[in-house]
Order: C-alpha cells, then sequence, then structure tokens
C-alpha cells in the first residue's frame, strides 16, 4: 500500500477575528506555516470599539485574503480545510469572521472547523516550540489565564478575576494618553523607570486581579506626586511578577517541567525575563514561539483547524459564534 495516500499532506485556511485584528493563515498538516496575513485595528486616542473593529474586519478582509493566497503562492482550489475563531470574542468582530467564512465555503464547498481561540494559542506554541506538556501562560488583551492539560481537557488552574491583562495595560496606557495598543509603548517607558512605587499586589489563591491596581494607578498619576515613567516601570514590576508567581504554583502543583508563553502581552522582554529567571530556578524549559504568533493572528486557528479536521463540518447552517467560551469548555479529542 502507498503510505503516501494514507499520510496525504492538506492544507488548512484559518481566519481570526476576535478582537482587533482580522487575519489569515494558510498551514499544511506538516506543520508547514505557508502565509501569515493580517491587519489590526489602531487608534491613536480611544480603545476597542466593537463597531468599529467590525468595520475595520470588513475593509480589510477581501484584501487580507488575496494577500494570504498570494503569499502562499496557492488559490483557492488547493485549500483542504477552512476554519475560523469561534470565541472567545468581541460578538461584532467575531461575526465578520462567521459570515466570510460561511461565504467562502459555499463558494467551494470546503469543510469548516470552528475552533477555540484559546485552546490555539497554546497549540502553536507546542507546534512551534516542540514543548510537549506544558503549563501555558497565556496573557493577552482580553485573557489572563494559567492552562495545562490534565485529563481531557486544558484545565485553567488560575486566570484574572476581573479583566485581561493586556486590556488592563491598554486602559492605563489610555488614561494617560498613549492611545491603542498601549503594551509595547509602557514598555519602552518602564525601561527608563528606576524608582519602584508600590502598588496593590492582588494575587488571590491561584487567581490574579487587576481592577484594584489600576484604581490606584490612575490616582497616583491625577496626584501629579508621580511621573509617568516610575509608574509604568511598576506596573510592569508588579503585575508580572504576580503572573510569574501564579505560574510558578502551577508548575509545583502539576509537576509539569516546562513553561510555555502565549497572547500578546508575552512580547513584552521584561515579563520574558522574570518567567526565565523563575524556570532557571526550578530547572525547567522555557519556552516562547515568535512575536508574529503570540498576537492573534490566523496561523493559529489554521493549525488548530488541521488538529480537529475529523470533526470539520460540511453542513454549515448550525455553526455560530461562541463569544464566551471557555477554554475548560473544550474536550480535547485531537491529542
Ligand atoms: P485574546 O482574544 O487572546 O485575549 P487579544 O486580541 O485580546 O487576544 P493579543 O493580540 O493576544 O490580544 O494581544 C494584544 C495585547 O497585547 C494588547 O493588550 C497589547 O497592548 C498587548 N501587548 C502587545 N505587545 C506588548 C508588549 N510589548 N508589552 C505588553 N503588552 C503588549
Ligand atoms: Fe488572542
Amino acid at each position: 500500500m502507498n503510505s503516501g495516500i494514507l499520510m496525504k499532506e492538506i492544507i488548512c485556511l484559518g481566519i481570526e477575528s476576535t478582537a482587533h485584528t482580522f487575519g489569515i493563515g494558510i498551514v499544511t498538516s506538516k506543520g508547514k506555516v505557508l502565509a501569515n496575513s493580517m491587519d489590526s485595528f489602531k487608534t491613536k486616542t480611544g480603545g476597542l470599539i466593537p463597531n468599529e473593529l467590525a468595520d475595520h474586519h470588513n475593509k480589510v478582509k477581501d484584501k487580507i485574503l488575496k494577500n494570504a493566497l498570494e503569499n502562499a503562492k496557492i488559490k483557492l482550489k488547493d485549500i483542504d480545510l477552512v476554519s475560523f475563531s469561534q470565541g472567545p470574542g468581541i460578538a461584532p468582530a467575531l461575526l465578520v469572521g462567521l459570515k466570510f467564512v460561511k461565504k467562502l465555503c459555499l463558494k467551494t464547498n470546503l469543510p469548516i472547523a470552528g475552533v477555540n481561540h484559546c485552546c490555539a494559542h497554546l497549540e502553536i506554541g507546542k507546534l512551534l516550540t516542540k514543548s510537549k506538556d506544558p503549563v501555558l501562560l497565556y496573557a493577552s488583551g482580553a485573557n489572563t489565564q494559567i492552562i495545562a492539560y490534565e485529563a481531557g481537557k486544558y484545565r485553567i488552574f488560575g486566570e484574572t478575576l476581573d479583566q485581561g491583562i493586556g486590556n488592563f495595560i491598554d486602559a492605563f496606557a489610555r488614561y494617560i494618553g498613549l492611545g491603542f495598543p498601549g503594551g509595547p509603548k509602557i514598555e519602552q517607558l518602564a525601561l527608563k523607570g528606576r524608582n519602584y512605587i508600590e502598588l496593590p499586589y492582588v494575587v488571590k489563591g491561584m487567581d490574579i486581579s487587576f481592577s484594584g491596581i489600576l484604581t490606584d494607578l490612575k490616582r497616583k498619576y491625577d496626584s501629579k506626586k508621580y511621573n509617568s515613567i516610575d509608574l509604568c516601570f511598576s506596573l510592569q514590576e508588579t503585575v508580572f511578577a504576580m503572573l510569574t508567581e501564579v505560574s510558578e504554583r502551577a508548575m509545583a502543583h502539576t509537576g509539569k517541567k516546562e513553561l510555555l508563553l502565549g497572547g500578546g502581552v508575552a512580547c513584552n522582554k521584561r515579563l520574558r525575563e522574570m518567567c526565565n529567571i523563575m524556570c532557571k530556578e526550578r530547572k525547567a524549559k522555557f519556552f516562547i514561539p515568535e512575536n508574529q504568533y503570540l498576537i492573534d493572528n490566523g496561523v493559529n486557528i489554521a493549525w488548530l483547524g488541521i488538529l480537529m479536521k475529523k470533526t470539520a463540518k460540511k453542513n454549515y447552517k448550525g455553526i455560530d459564534i461562541k463569544p464566551y467560551e471557555r477554554t475548560d469548555d473544550i474536550k480535547i479529542n485531537w491529542k
């Protein structure tokens, strides 16, 4: 028998539209990335306004598809499977992805896999870093979770009790006039900070919380007694120490020897440094995928589509968005 037939390589096109980014990734079943095209909503003063996100995604979607196919040097007819981010996310932004994928599949008759965005962050990290059984510190705009695989699901060992860390950083950045996204700008300012200003340190068991810290930061900024450089420095030192502490506790509890970072805030060098020191002290391995796969992108979604190919659907009618879907709602049947 020809094993080449059994192992036929397939190509998946993945669509990301949960929040600020409309992205299309194209990936083969051997894990080769053929294209990663995206366009992200940005604003100099405001934040993420749901309808503005949908307008942005509608405006760029056809151009992104064209770019992705051109970069991959393939035609639509070469695609075997389509996947899309079903949730969690901002409903008007998710709906653009859903409509786009349905139209595409009606035209091509391809099967669809609806994927969980958070699991996609984890799976792309495992593919690209070759980590095997990591604890994932998932630190993005809307999500902050410490996740690890146990008994058929990616379990959440700890998480934010209010907003995600990126949204918290962006909210303070917006308050002091830095625009969106604020994370990279806060990181630059923090580099010059030397004086640590005490802020609330909020770890509750395995969970963390940011809203009290945000209130305190705003109050301190308004008092004009502190400069923004020292406030940004202290913000990073405090909240990244909180993340590192709960990640370490999850590793100790599960006995896992690997830490993987995911989500846009994982681009931050100070967060990486703290996690790296913690992993060295525990003699654990530390993995970070390239920045382009930490932030939202279509490649993450395409790769989880490949993993979920057996459950992809040909009947598109029942497929919908899942804005509030949680990581631990998903039964992992692709491992
Ligand atoms: P999710 O739906 O997974 O929550 P998201 O769309 O909210 O994703 P990502 O694209 O994963 O978020 O990340 C965006 C966030 O990352 C923004 O809040 C942004 O400010 C933050 N960010 C990006 N670069 C940095 C950095 N260097 N330091 C800190 N935060 C950063
Ligand atoms: Fe994300």
